[in-house]
């Protein structure tokens, strides 16, 4: 395929769409440490949708509720639960980034729109990619505001030390037998490639087992694992989020941090729970990942898994779900060296899902 003629510089926002924007703002803010930087709704002039922009770092999120009845939110919501709509790229031409996506193979979601206000001016637009899924390309022309145009900036002031630093990964959920067509799209449309990948013989415990490939655009600021179920003695945790989800879906978001054990210190302070870790997996860590510089006895504290390969190692945590429905959760990644995605750990960590599946009587 011959090369783009726009570029993907990194993830731009992710849109959430929840059925209480302002309650959902105010866990990210007071649980996470994100700051309020601007907002939309009734009193901007917004009559059908209120936009609550979250900031931390290179990190945007927007959370989204309808105001009325009848919308396509409202569609969404009912259908999915509480789930990521929109996982956005800043590019370097929206026009060209939608036009070039179309011609290999995309559906259009919203044609190339030129957005302005005495801030600047931005082009946006979108593609659909798997299930209810869109991508949004952002051209940043020359805007100096908060977030877009048509949001209303906010100066909260924050005491969040805003300990998260940017999105390392987005991992996309597929139904069996979609996992190779999904990046197959990748491929085509933005002639991404595959990164890494992990097969049923790796990642499987008794009862839940997936596959997975990494796909990464050629600066490879964006990683997006893909996944679908595979057979096991019972249902695989990828197989309870599509029931849930009722199709393709956003599965989880990784944040990285500089210091995870003050972050996740932190977050648990603040009441976000976090999967356990069984204590047994604290035995003869050293053994397996090699020498590291944090306190394994903090670590085992906190829950937080560690893994190594040959460039260096990671630490990492998964949140449980954060809405009732077991749809989407956040992974914390500390790396240290280590580029890969904590295979050493799928077994230890598919065995605490598994107990959380069967509490829920998913498994
Ligand atoms: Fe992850």
């Amino acid at each position: 395929m011959t090369k783009l003629n726009y570029s993907i510089k990194g993830f731009d926002f992710c849109e959430f769409y929840v059925g209480n924007a302002k309650q959902t703002a105010y866990f990210y803010q007071n649980a996470m440490g994100f700051k309020l930087i601007a907002y939309k709704g009734l009193e901007t002039g917004s009559r059908e949708k209120v936009s609550y922009v979250l900031n931390q770092n290179k990190i945007y999120f927007i959370i989204s509720s309808p105001l009325k009845k009848n919308t396509d939110i409202g569609e969404h919501i009912n259908l999915h639960g509480d789930g990521i709509k929109d996982v956005a790229f800043t590019v370097t031409d929206a026009k060209v980034a939608w036009e070039e996506s179309i011609s290999h193979g995309a559906k259009s979601e919203l044609k190339p729109k030129t957005i302005s206000d005495s801030n600047g001016t931005v082009v946006i637009s979108s593609i659909k990619t798997f299930g209810d899924t869109i991508h949004t390309f952002v051209e940043r022309k020359d805007y100096n505001g908060a977030f877009l145009p048509g949001f209303k900036t906010i100066e909260e002031k924050s005491t969040n030390k805003n300990r998260l630093c940017h999105i390392d990964h987005i991992v996309g959920n597929q139904p069996d037998g979609k996992m190779l067509p999904t990046c197959e799209f990748y491929e085509k449309v933005f002639n991404w490639k595959r990164f890494w990948s992990v097969d049923d013989k790796d990642i499987n415990t008794e009862y839940s087992s997936l596959r997975s490939i990494v796909m990464t655009n050629d600066n490879k600021i964006i990683k997006m694992p893909i996944n679908e179920p595979a057979e096991g003695k019972k249902k695989s945790q990828i197989q309870e989020f599509i029931d849930y989800y009722e199709t393709s879906g956003i599965q989880h978001l990784a944040l990285s941090t500089k210091n995870i054990i003050k972050t996740v210190r932190h977050m648990k302070s603040k009441g976000v729970e976090f999967l356990n870790t069984p204590k047994s997996y604290y035995e003869n860590l050293i053994s397996r990942v090699g020498k590291i510089e944090e306190d394994i006895k903090i670590l085992k504290e906190l829950g937080i898994l560690v893994d190594s390969d040959e460039n260096g190692y990671l630490l990492q945590i998964f949140t449980k779900p954060l809405q009732d429905r077991p749809t989407l959760f956040f992974e914390i990644i500390q790396r240290k060296g280590s580029n890969s995605f904590g295979k050493g750990n799928f077994k230890a960590l598919f065995e605490s899902i598994e107990n959380e599946q069967l509490k829920r009587g998913n498994l």
